[in-house]
């Protein structure tokens, strides 16, 4: 082989490389804001995806854009969040959505997925089956420091857990609007969250939430 064929195929193979290191951050579309069923219908509805017959269809990124923005997105053109925050503090609890294709973080000022890194971490972050199957789990996480003047009223982590009380929730009736199941958890693997999703000292996984399309 001449030294011109190996050089361009040295070029070509560094490109590959290159492109499949390439981070892959993802604009989400606009949320759905109006329509769907009435609040007071999702809340006689409202229930947890059941452990013995999870739904694992996929969800589009229309309908994980309206998700995370329920559970943490700007309204008010923009003045406000979908939840309450101590203080009027921006959001203090990040949400991370595992998902087969990689790992994202929700940035909410951009309403935009964040790649953390583009390995399926489904098998790393739990032990359960069906949680390992589903097609998307939101981890929320919080980070004392994000609270500022606030922290001391955080013992606990009490502040962050109402937030995330109030995201879930939030959750569970946009999700449901759209077909979608979810279902709030406080067992997962800590030691697997903390690698895969590359969380400093200081922040710490509070819940999880799998989510998965109804038939
Ligand atoms: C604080 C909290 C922790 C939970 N942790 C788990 C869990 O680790 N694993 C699980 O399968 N379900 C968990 N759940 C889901 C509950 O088991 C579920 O909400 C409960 O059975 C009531 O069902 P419903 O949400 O349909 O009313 C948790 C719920 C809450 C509120």
């Amino acid at each position: 082989m001449s030294r011109k064929i190996i050089l361009c195929m040295s070029i070509i193979m560094c490109c590959v490389v290159a492109a499949g290191a390439a981070w892959a951050d993802v604009k989400l579309p606009d949320p759905k804001r109006g329509g769907g069923d009435g609040i007071f219908g999702l809340l006689e509805k409202r229930a947890s995806g059941t452990r013995g017959d999870f739904p694992k269809n996929d969800i589009s990124l229309d309908e994980l854009s309206t998700i995370l923005w329920a559970a943490t997105g700007l309204n008010r053109d923009g003045k406000g969040w979908t939840v309450p925050t101590a203080g009027g503090k921006s959001p203090y609890v990040k949400i991370y959505a595992v998902k087969p294709d990689g790992v994202f973080l929700y940035d909410w000022k951009e309403h935009s997925l964040v790649e953390i890194s583009n390995k399926n971490a489904l098998g790393e972050i739990t032990g359960d089956g069906f949680v390992k199957e589903s097609p998307c789990v939101l981890v929320f996480v919080t980070d004392a420091g994000d609270l500022g003047s606030m922290a001391s009223l955080n013992a606990g982590n009490s502040l962050a857990y109402i937030a995330t009380g109030a995201m879930t929730q939030n959750i569970y009736l946009a999700a449901d609007s759209l077909g979608i199941s979810g279902r709030y958890m406080v067992s997962f693997n800590g030691d697997g969250m903390k690698n895969e999703l590359k969380l400093r000292d200081g922040e710490t996984p509070l819940c999880i939430m799998p989510l998965g399309k109804r038939q």
